[in-house]
């Protein structure tokens, strides 16, 4: 088969702002969760933002944008997806006026990706509520947090309304069952956090969700607004059938999120669970009908499969994203052991367009490693990073594969296209970028950039829409 990706195949890269900014205090911005979190996904929180914590620097793209953004151009990038620090516009979220400067931030950026014909990709909510929201309401917890949110949105669809096209509501929605501090902003410690609770928090998201989509199309009619799941499809572990029942139920448990934003409503399967697991979901009367606003399409990441059992003495959950499994014993996982699986993403885009039938936006993908910079025959400072280019070619023919089965695929963007700190350990030294950054783990480093071998490689695949990439 010879490689085909569309015409007008939005090619790109993916970061979040917490992630990348630095600025954590700057220009008048709030804290967000992200700023005492110094050590990733699993804690601590401290009571003041720390030194140890890689986030509060990030790579200084706040500073550092228009040569940031020149680079992405460099390797043609037709699509940059970022997203705004919710308390960068509202501080402390409640406030009734936004901070200008926060505001002025995201004009430059998008200006400038404008400068070089990129279009922006913005997630409103990427893993950062305000601090403030999360100390004084326990996040979404409470319902009040729509109404925060819909004043934030409003200012930016307002704002960015002749900008911005394409939107993304909240990033990996479905994570904030295992991780609901990070992703719902929820104070209460997992483990004293009930059910009903969590669900609750849910259900507040997936309306803000859908007044998002509401509010925005009424701004702006040209707007394309997304839902995003943190993608893991789940394998059999055997052809037993139990094992299979119990797959089709761990895939539920993610997309049931994406099943409210496309087809507007709960579905049926989730009555039985929360009947078993004595929750009962509050909904306020107009609540319903907001949910009806679904989105435009479907984004998702993907970094690995994952294998369901219904034995429990095999089910062991292996190492993995904020969302794991059972290990598959034909795959080899990462240095984080995350286990590589380009045919999963075939299988996943095939699986979620059957599903929805509306068009899919892959927006993040790659692999997090150990870089060693060295210095080139040309003098030039650089990574040698093939294991980096091969994860990508192998998942982009697998890409190229989905879309000559009939899969509707808007774009792809790496995730981490520079590097930037990982979001679950909060490393420096976990790299996925193109783009070397100079910076370690206790802080030191310049943090001047350098080109990656992969950094050709993607601007080739780019230029060729693919056509240059290697089956096995
Ligand atoms: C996704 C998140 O789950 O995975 C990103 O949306 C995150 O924020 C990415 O960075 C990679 O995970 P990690 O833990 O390697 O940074």
């Amino acid at each position: 088969m010879s490689i085909k990706f569309p015409e007008g195949f939005l090619w790109g890269g993916a970061t979040a702002a917490n992630q990348f900014e630095g600025a954590y205090n700057g220009d008048g911005k709030g804290l967000s969760i992200q700023d005492i979190l110094p050590k990733g996904l699993r804690g601590p929180i401290t009571a003041e933002p720390t030194d140890d914590n890689m986030k509060l620097i990030g790579i200084d793209f706040y500073h550092r944008y228009k040569e940031d953004i020149k680079l992405f151009a460099e390797m043609g990038f037709k699509v940059f997806r970022l997203s705004i620090a919710w308390s960068r516009i509202f501080p402390n979220g409640d406030d009734k006026e936004p901070n200008e400067k926060g505001l002025q931030f995201y004009d430059n950026v998008f200006d400038e990706l404008a400068k070089y014909g990129i279009e922006p990709l913005v997630t409103i909510s990427h893993y950062e509520t305000p601090l403030a929201l999360s100390k004084n309401y326990d996040g979404w917890v409470d319902r009040k947090l729509i109404g925060f949110f819909e004043n934030y949105v409003k200012t930016i669809f307002t704002r960015y309304k002749d900008k911005v096209k394409y939107w993304i509501t909240f990033n990996e929605i479905n994570s904030a069952l295992h991780s609901p501090y990070m992703s719902a902003g929820v104070w209460t410690p997992k483990e004293q956090l009930s059910k009903q609770d969590l669900y609750q928090a849910m259900h507040h998201e997936l309306v803000a969700s859908a007044l998002a989509v509401k509010i925005g199309h009424e701004i702006n009619p040209k707007f394309k607004i997304g839902c995003m799941i943190l993608g893991v499809p789940n394998y059999p572990l055997s052809s037993m059938p139990s094992d299979v029942i119990k797959t089709m139920q761990q895939d539920r448990e993610n997309l049931f999120f994406a099943d409210i934003h496309v087809r507007g409503k709960y579905p049926r399967y989730m009555d039985k669970f929360f009947k078993e697991n004595n929750i009962e979901v509050k909904m306020e009367p107009e609540e319903e009908e907001i949910l009806k606003n679904t989105v435009d399409f479907v984004s998702f990441s993907y970094y690995m499969s994952s294998c369901a059992t219904s034995d429990t003495d095999k089910n062991k959950k292996g190492e993995g994203n904020i969302i794991s499994g059972v290990p598959n014993p034909y795959l080899k996982a990462s240095e984080w052991g995350w286990q590589i699986d380009p045919e999963g993403l075939r299988y996943i885009l095939n699986q979620l367009y059957d599903r929805y039938q509306k068009p899919l936006f892959i927006v993040e993908n790659g692999l997090g490693a150990v870089d060693e910079l060295i210095i080139d025959e040309n003098g030039n400072m650089t990574v040698n990073d093939d294991y980096r280019i091969n994860y990508l070619n192998d998942h982009l023919v697998q890409v190229a594969d989905a879309i000559e089965d009939g899969v509707e695929l808007i774009g792809y963007t790496t995730w981490g296209c520079i590097d930037l700190v990982s979001a679950s350990t909060a490393e420096f030294k976990k790299r996925y970028g193109f783009i070397y950054v100079d910076r370690n783990d206790d802080g030191s480093g310049t943090l001047k950039r350098y080109k990656k071998k992969s950094f050709n490689w993607y601007k080739e695949v780019i230029a060729a829409n693919g056509a240059n990439l290697k089956e096995k």
